[in-house]
């Protein structure tokens, strides 16, 4: 069979014609998603916020930072696109942009990974425009050797080396994205 997922004993996984191996396990990604919902809901409970998932890669993250996330909230979407492959193309992309007011809404900006921060950066000016009462930025990796763009992340799940990964939601082009743990490109 050709572009299937496989696992082997000894945690590597082939997508198409690369190998990534086992970096975060699934147990760990839970832990640390419950931490990061706790303090939200410290610092959010009774503001009713926004959160905003960036699609495709955030949506496995913020099912699971919502429902860990204790008060009221609501969740929209954009879709934004950067990366090519492996590799970012350099110019970010609105693919389906936010059907949600956000003036005077206190805004959670949901992201699966800030790489060079380019993403980031383009998304948080067209939200500033809008008048939010605050925005944040929660990322479940950040890439701090990789960071061009300066965006400030104010919750953050893991800062990992600057690898290519896969898994939780991120995917090299289209695969991997269901698998529960974390991967990196074995080079
Ligand atoms: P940035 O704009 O360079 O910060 O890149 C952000 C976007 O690129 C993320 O939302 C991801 O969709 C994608 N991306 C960056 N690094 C990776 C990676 O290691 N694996 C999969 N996707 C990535
Ligand atoms: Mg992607």
């Amino acid at each position: 069979m050709t572009n299937t997922t496989y696992t082997n004993p000894s945690d590597h996984v082939q997508l198409r014609d690369l190998l990534f191996v086992a970096c975060i396990t699934e147990t760990r990604v839970r832990e640390r998603v419950k931490e990061l919902g706790t303090m939200l809901t410290e610092d959010f409970k009774d503001k009713n916020p926004l959160f905003i998932s960036i699609l495709s890669g955030a949506f496995v993250f913020a099912a699971d930072l919502i429902r860990a996330f204790d008060g009221t909230c609501e969740v929209g979407f954009v879709r934004l696109a950067s990366y090519a492959g492996t590799h970012s193309t350099g110019s970010v992309q609105t693919v389906m942009g936010l059907e949600k007011e956000i003036k005077n809404r206190h805004v959670i900006v949901v992201e699966d990974i800030v790489d060079s921060g380019r993403t980031l950066h383009f998304f948080l000016d067209y939200l500033r425009e809008q008048q939010p009462a605050s925005v944040c930025t929660v990322a479940f990796l950040r890439k701090p050797e990789a960071l061009v763009f300066p965006v400030r992340v104010d919750y953050v799940g893991f800062d990992i080396d600057d690898r290519f990964v896969v898994g939780y939601g991120l995917d090299y082009d289209g695969l991997g994205r269901n698998l529960p743990g974390l991967y990196q490109l074995v080079s």
